[in-house]
């Protein structure tokens, strides 16, 4: 995924070889990751398509079905992953996990810890950030669960940034042999108030905490606890809205203001509201409309994010 090569320097210009991981993608809302085998064939509404076609063209290249239907070959990157992997639990998605990334301010060789696994939907977008030459460590208490994130890892070509270990961090705490060295640490449980004492000693000083929750008596108590070691604590919701853009014929149009001078629509009359709104109307063309998607995800959980005092 992260085409991490032999001398640690990310390379995105790969080809495809037999026994990798390949998001096969159709549209936006059908796409499936596919292990590349040569000798096996995918079969679809698209029609038959053979895997020894695939290898040896590069990530990205759209591929063709005996009757003549096409998909393309995506590389998995975290984002594209989020979207595909086996739901073993609740997971996070793109909106929260760019904003926990960047709020935790990770960049290429941190030491981060996460707890709990899930699903791994974090762990690859964190895996990355740290990449090339830091490290997450990621603890669940579900023995099964950590070891098919284990198992994800490796498919995904991340198992040399993350360790996924087995243990019940909200009764023993994060393992001493991380204390003061942690650069972030981010808790995805069901008490993280039990665990909250644990990520102030893992973390350096300065260090970032992020706790998601999806209830807010979880974020007040967990904050309570914060406010022992940690400073600058705020909590965040995240709402993503999604457009759908499609082209469409438009009878005539209004909009407020935009004269369309930066030549993205069609010649256009301005005209002065009695509110003294300007309002352009667009003669009727064919077009693209954009409007927000019935399916948008509304709340998720709540971010609260804090620095070690
Ligand atoms: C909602 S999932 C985490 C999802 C993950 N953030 C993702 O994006 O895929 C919560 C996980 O916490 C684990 N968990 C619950 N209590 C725990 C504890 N005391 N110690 C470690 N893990 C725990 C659960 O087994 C579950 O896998």
């Amino acid at each position: 995924m992260l085409a991490i090569d032999s001398t640690r320097k990310m390379s995105f210009n790969r080809t495809i070889s037999n026994g990798d991981l390949a998001i096969v993608y159709a549209r936006h809302d059908n796409m499936k990751p596919v292990t590349v085998s040569e000798g096996s064939v995918l079969q679809n509404r698209f029609g038959v398509f053979k895997h020894s076609d695939w290898i040896g063209k590069s990530f990205g290249s759209k591929v063709f079905s005996n009757k003549g239907g096409f998909v393309y070959l995506l590389a998995p990157t975290p984002e594209l992953w989020t979207l595909v992997l086996s739901h073993r639990t609740q997971i996070l998605y793109i909106a929260d996990i760019s904003f926990v990334v960047m709020y935790l301010e990770i960049v290429p060789g941190f030491v981060v810890l996460e707890s709990g696994t899930g699903s791994g939907s974090l762990t690859t977008s964190l895996a990355r950030a740290v990449a090339p030459t830091g490290h997450v460590y990621t603890f669940d208490f579900h023995e099964q669960r950590s070891g098919s994130a284990r198992d994800d890892f490796e498919k995904i070509g991340i198992s040399s940034l993350v360790t996924a270990g087995v243990r019940d961090i909200q009764g023993e705490g994060f393992p001493e042999e991380f204390a003061g060295l942690a650069d972030a640490v981010f808790l995805d449980l069901p008490q993280p108030w039990l665990a909250i004492p644990s990520a102030a000693k893992m973390l350096r000083h300065d260090g970032t905490l992020c706790s998601f929750s999806p209830c807010i008596e979880q974020v007040q108590r967990s904050c309570e606890t914060m406010q022992s070691n940690f400073t600058d604590i705020r909590t965040f919701e995240v709402l993503l809205r999604t457009y759908e853009v499609r082209e469409g014929k438009m009878e005539s149009l209004e909009i407020d203001g935009d004269d369309g001078s930066n030549g993205s629509l069609p010649p256009c009359k301005r005209r002065q509201r009695s509110d003294g709104a300007s309002v352009v109307s667009y003669p009727s063309s064919s077009s693209v409309m954009a409007r927000p998607c019935g399916e948008a995800r509304g709340h998720t959980g709540y971010l609260t994010f804090a620095r070690l005092n």
